[in-house]
């Protein structure tokens, strides 16, 4: 049932042998034991380590470096001051982002502050910037003081480089403290990201045809943790911050033979807890869900169920691309024990009802464009690449829009749009959330409508695959500024 990730052999041997499992393995082939590290499951869960604002700021500098440790891999990877993922960020509405940008890679970079409701001004939340190798870059994001409470993250925008840079481990939690009091004893942030390692003990680069299906690694990782072991005491429930940082997975995150109690999605609270057997998340969305531990003590699995996002058409289905719906794999493991200590539920009501904004002041049509089997299309928006010095969408500022998001190809696509929150008006499965990433069905469509208001200035909206980011299916908008409207 649950997906092993794939090694060759010789890897597999090595793995076993460091890890100390399969003893006889070791034994009988005379491999050293204990050799280095390699990805062993049942590692202690540990958040993140945090950095916090003081007095409204938070403030330092963060490093994006290389020889980061991965699955309990040494130097496997790339992070943030040393560890994947990086410092959780936690601050509140109201506070300021003022941290200087370290580029510790040999690749550029850049940094974004994925959901936030931040203003994308130069030296901000710019994702049109570069920060050279060897650059260090400041960096001034002010959160509103209306500024929802919840989970979002920090990741590089540096169009070219994010899918190589986030799958190496390049990602961290950013949470805006607050909100209602959930009655949970715990708050666990769980940064899931997936890659795959070499034999060299190093992430491996993708191949052409994962850059067309976006890349999917062998390792899915919590925290940088295969498979961690999370404390748990019968009732004595915890809040879980899940965020999908991968690269390109859609999964449902489910709790074997228990619900999950979903509280927020993608940094909005809902209306009310909805108890699920299962919380879908395409990459870049994310899902706070309240946990409550059985009342016998045991073992219960986190569960991520790979969702089919399709293949290129005509050229032999999902075969190409390889994006099988395979799972579920096992992301940690909830271990439970001692006597019963029972918190209260969460509250019955969490947040006013989501209204779409409207009725619109404009209405447009975005088609998402990729390749199709045996066509020549590149990955687009409305059949052009990226262009960052092109205005594709011109918006005035304060105006609603409803725009009609249609994918005619065979592979689906995480529509993201920055700065301005979207809420779907139809689509199957929709929830009435408000979200920063929706999912657009492959042959399908989705009806959004987005208020442009709180900011101003010119941004992207992309596909958070983010091989097809990288490879154009992004575009730019502009609310206010120079020229029209
Ligand atoms: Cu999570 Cu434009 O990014
Ligand atoms: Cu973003
Ligand atoms: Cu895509």
């Amino acid at each position: 049932m649950t997906r092993q990730p794939r090694f060759s052999r010789r890897h597999l041997l090595g793995l076993a042998a460091a890890a100390g499992v399969a003893g006889g393995v070791a034994a009988c082939t005379g491999l050293p034991r204990p050799g280095p590290a390699g990805p062993a499951a049942g590692a202690p869960f540990a958040d993140p380590p945090e950095r916090r604002a003081r007095g409204g700021l938070l403030t330092g500098t963060l490093t994006a470096g290389t020889g980061v440790d991965l699955a309990g891999v040494a130097g496997a990877g790339l992070g943030y001051d040393g560890t994947s993922p990086g410092p959780t960020l936690r601050l509140r509405p109201g506070d300021e982002i003022a941290l200087h940008l370290h580029n510790g890679l040999d690749t550029p970079t850049n940094l974004h502050t994925h959901g936030l409701r931040v203003p994308p001004d130069p030296g901000g939340d710019d994702p049109f910037r570069t920060v050279a190798p060897g650059e260090t870059a400041d960096y001034r994001i002010r959160v509103p003081r209306d500024h929802p409470a919840g989970t979002f993250w920090y990741h590089p925008h540096h169009h070219g480089t994010v899918a190589d840079q986030v799958f190496a481990g390049l990602v961290g939690a950013l949470v805006v403290e607050g909100g209602p009091d959930l009655g949970t004893a715990e708050d666990h942030v769980l940064v899931v990201t997936d890659t795959t390692l070499g034999d060299d003990g190093r992430v491996a680069a993708a191949g052409p045809m994962d850059r067309v299906a976006g890349r999917e690694g062998e390792l899915v990782l919590v925290n940088g943790l295969y498979r961690p072991v999370l404390a748990g005491i019968p009732q004595r429930s915890q809040r879980w911050r899940l965020v999908n940082a991968t690269c390109s997975r859609v999964f449902d995150v489910s709790l074997d033979g228990q619900d999950l109690v979903h509280v927020a999605t993608d940094g909005v609270f809902l209306p009310r807890p909805v108890a699920r057997d299962r919380v879908r998340l395409a990459p870049g969305n994310r899902a706070d869900v309240v946990v409550r531990p059985p009342d016998v003590p045991g073992d219960v699995d986190l569960l991520a169920a790979d969702v089919d996002r399709g293949g290129m058409g005509g050229m032999g289905g999902t075969g190409m691309g390889g994006t099988t719906g395979t799972g579920p794999v096992v992301l940690a493991t909830l271990r439970v024990t001692g006597a019963a200590a029972p918190t209260p539920p969460p509250p019955a009501v969490l947040s006013a009802p989501v209204v779409p904004p409207g009725p619109p002041d404009r209405t447009r049509v975005l088609t998402l464009t990729a390749p199709m089997g045996g066509g020549g299309m590149g990955f687009g928006i409305d059949g052009r690449g990226f262009d960052p010095a092109r205005d594709d969408l011109v918006v005035a500022p304060g105006t609603v829009e409803e725009w009609v998001v249609e994918n005619p190809g065979t592979m689906l696509h995480p529509l993201h749009l920055h700065t301005w929150p979207m809420t779907v008006l139809d689509a199957a499965g929709s929830d009435g959330a408000v979200r920063d990433v929706v999912t657009v069905p492959a042959g399908g469509r989705v009806v959004l409508r987005v208020a442009f208001t709180g900011a101003t200035g010119r941004t992207v909206l992309h596909c958070h695959v983010l091989d097809h980011e990288d490879a154009g299916m992004m575009a730019t908008v502009r609310v206010g500024g120079a020229g029209t409207p």
